[in-house]
């Protein structure tokens, strides 16, 4: 297939159009490169073997969407696009609904007028109200959630859902991501985030490469094995496989499904893992709870083997030791 990346310059993205192209499909990229660098694709297309198109520009303008679509005749579109950063969701709201829904939107409306019919939207673990261990699909999701970035992931879930009770031909799959970490096993390309990083992993990485002094651990008494936050980690070429075989596995109507490991790894156990890759101890302190996060969040996986045949197969201590590579490689990411 022919298929379109939007916000496919950025971490999930690039890994995924790699993937694709394996998997002997095209790919072509839209991205405002406004969280993401050109740099990414072309790597991306080093590593691919094949030069990967980037379209700049922003997947909310419906007309350059559709221009996109029909100048490269795409039969698929994977939308990535949308700002990610759960804290700063909390101090720009508007600005989170403008531009996630409104790329949604302007995606779905310029797919429509085209009669592009397959849609793979880039969901979140954050859309179950009640986080906890092994949730299934059918688990409670709603707008009851702890902030604006999650909340624009569960409406545009409601969108898709209501796009396709409008137009029946639209095959659409609804991914809710875990925890993606890791990156390429070449060392190539990676997460590359702007500013303080404010996930774990990034985080530890760059402790690891004495850019950040210590890890702050968010709290030690959560009711987990450790007392640190558990989390199923999911590497990101894992992940990348599990948008293939999601593509190649649509049919009209939506399918939601996890993509997940069903493994938690707690705080301490990334910690160490990434402590024996690089061969020392890496300062941290505990620090009190970080306001919002649940105890664990671990996915069910059992849907996304059974309707897609897929499984995540990289361990923990894979990603990490990706993770290190890249970042050890890339102590400045892209600017490297
Ligand atoms: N943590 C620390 N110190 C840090 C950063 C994180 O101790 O400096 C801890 C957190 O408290 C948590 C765990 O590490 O227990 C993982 O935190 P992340 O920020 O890496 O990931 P989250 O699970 O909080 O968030 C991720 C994605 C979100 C998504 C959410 C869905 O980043 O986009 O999963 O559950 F919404």
């Amino acid at each position: 297939m022919r298929v379109l990346l939007t916000g496919g310059a950025g971490f999930i993205g690039s890994h995924t159009a790699i993937v694709l192209i394996e998997h002997e499909h095209e790919v072509v990229i839209l991205d405002d490169l406004s969280n993401a660098s050109d740099e990414a694709v072309r790597r991306a297309s080093r590593l691919a073997g094949t030069e990967i198109p980037l379209v700049v520009g922003d997947a909310g303008d419906r007309e350059l969407v559709g221009r996109v679509l029909a100048e490269h005749r795409i039969d698929a579109v994977i939308h990535f696009a949308g700002r990610k950063a759960v804290g700063e969701s909390v101090a720009k709201p508007l600005e989170y609904y403008r531009v996630n829904l409104g790329s949604a939107i302007a995606t779905l409306e310029a797919m429509a007028e085209q009669g592009v019919e397959r849609f793979v939207f880039s969901s979140s673990a954050t859309v179950y109200e009640r986080p906890g261990p092994l949730l299934a699909e059918d688990a409670q999701v709603g707008l009851d959630l702890e902030n604006p970035y999650g909340r624009t992931k569960a409406i545009i879930e409601a969108i898709v859902t209501d796009a396709s009770m409008a137009n029946s031909a639209l095959q659409a799959a609804v991914l809710r991501y875990f925890n993606p970490v890791g990156a390429h096993a070449s060392g190539n390309i990676g997460e590359d985030p702007k500013g303080i990083p404010n996930n774990l992993m990034p985080f530890v990485a760059q402790v690891a490469a004495g850019v950040r002094e210590r890890l702050r651990i968010f709290g030690d008494d959560y009711d987990t094995p450790d007392g640190t936050g558990v989390r199923d980690y999911i590497h990101v070429v894992d992940l990348a496989e599990g948008h293939v075989a999601a593509l190649e596995a649509l049919a009209p109507g939506v399918l939601t499904v996890n993509l997940g490991t069903g493994s938690g790894g707690s705080v301490l156990d990334v910690l160490r893992a990434f402590e024996a890759a690089v061969g020392r101890e890496l300062p941290h302190e505990i620090v009190a709870r970080r306001p919002g996060d649940a105890a664990i969040s671990t996915a069910d996986p059992t849907l996304a083997h059974e309707r897609l045949g897929w499984r995540a197969t990289r361990s923990l201590d894979d990603a990490v030791r990706d993770a290190w590579r890249w970042q050890r490689q890339n102590p400045r990411g892209y600017a490297d």
